[in-house]
């Protein structure tokens, strides 16, 4: 049973890559800070979770010893002095690939960003170009695979549901960068994605675009999410320096919902220059088949969760 090390396992994505590989009957070895972040993935068959200092090249090198297969999910949207872009999404790459050498692991699979480039206009997009190129610099010595998503939705997402909290909250929603465009994909399809390259030699050294089947303004992602909800609601699109002063106020709350580099990443279309990726065998999951499940869920579960939150448990 070859076992692969998930890092940033307990997340929104890797949570579904975790149980398709689980399903698949890898051993599965998640890395979190917090254990108690993974409690959903620890009644899954063949997965552990260890605590683990990812940023200390002693214990990720313990961490990673048993692992014949590494994936990296590891990512962060707002960048603090605390924790930063370049940490993240450039030197842990980095550090990874010369750990993995140093193991003998050779597969490492990798997350980033679609439109991460060297000339991104924001810094989280350059820091995630600036991750791929420090694990394609060792092609020779490792087998990488990177995938390059656009926004991801599904069950428990950070941007469908963020507008659906703002849709039930607001009468009118002030939206920054209304044009922005957007590629949205499924999250169990990225998740696919991942576990099907694996064993895939054909993906070795290549990065991939990952996108759903349409694009979509960010105007019209809100409209319809307020369309599924059953809210009547008056959009207004900023223009360009309002979204920025908009951002720029919203940086000075104590929850970081978005900031300017948010605002920066969307001058670029998050859309695929490319085709889907021709290596799987399965078409992307329409946006309105898989949104209205999760945003009105009348599952007995979906109660009791609501239940649980308004009590504060
Ligand atoms: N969601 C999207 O729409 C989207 C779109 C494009 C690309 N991506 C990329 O996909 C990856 C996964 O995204 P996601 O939505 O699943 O994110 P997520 O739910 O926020 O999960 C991120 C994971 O990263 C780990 N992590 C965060 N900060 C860390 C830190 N300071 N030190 C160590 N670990 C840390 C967390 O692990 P613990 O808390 O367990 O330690 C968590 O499991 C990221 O690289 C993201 O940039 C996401």
């Amino acid at each position: 049973m070859k076992q692969v090390c998930v890092l940033g396992g307990s997340g929104f994505v890797g949570s579904a890559i975790v149980a398709k590989l689980s399903l698949l009957g890898y051993s599965v070895n998640v890395l979190t800070r917090r254990r108690e972040s993974s409690k959903h993935l620890i009644l899954l068959p063949n997965v552990t979770v260890q605590e683990c200092n990812v940023m200390d090249d002693i214990a990720l090198s313990h961490a990673l010893k048993q692992a014949d297969i590494v994936i990296n999910l590891i990512g962060i949207l707002h960048n603090s002095k605390k924790i930063s872009f370049k940490a993240m999404h450039n030197e842990l790459p980095k550090r990874l690939a010369s750990i993995c050498i140093k193991l003998g692991i050779k597969r490492l699979l990798h997350m980033s960003a679609l439109q991460a480039s060297a000339q991104a206009p924001s810094a989280y997009l350059r820091s995630k170009s600036d991750g791929e190129d420090a694990l394609l610099i060792h092609a020779k010595e490792l087998e990488v695979t990177i995938f390059r998503p656009s926004i991801i939705f599904g069950r428990g997402d950070g941007f469908i549901n963020l507008f659906a909290s703002l849709v039930k909250l607001l009468p009118i929603i002030f939206l920054a960068k209304p044009n922005a465009k957007f590629q949205p994909i499924y999250v169990e399809d990225v998740a696919e994605a991942f576990v099907e390259a694996i064993e895939n030699m054909d993906t070795y050294g290549k990065s991939y675009d990952l996108g759903g089947p349409k694009v979509y303004t960010l105007r019209q992602l809100v409209e319809y999410v307020a369309k599924v909800l059953g809210k009547k609601r008056i959009v207004i699109g900023l223009n360009n320096a309002l979204s920025y002063l908009q951002a720029f106020a919203m940086e000075l709350l104590p929850i970081k919902l978005m900031t300017r580099d948010n605002v920066r990443s969307m001058e670029v279309d998050s859309v695929c220059v490319t085709s889907f990726p021709g290596f799987l065998n399965f078409q992307p999951q329409a946006l309105e088949a898989v949104v209205p499940v999760y945003l009105i869920d009348k599952t007995p579960r979906a109660a009791l969760n609501r239940f649980r939150t308004r009590a504060g448990r």
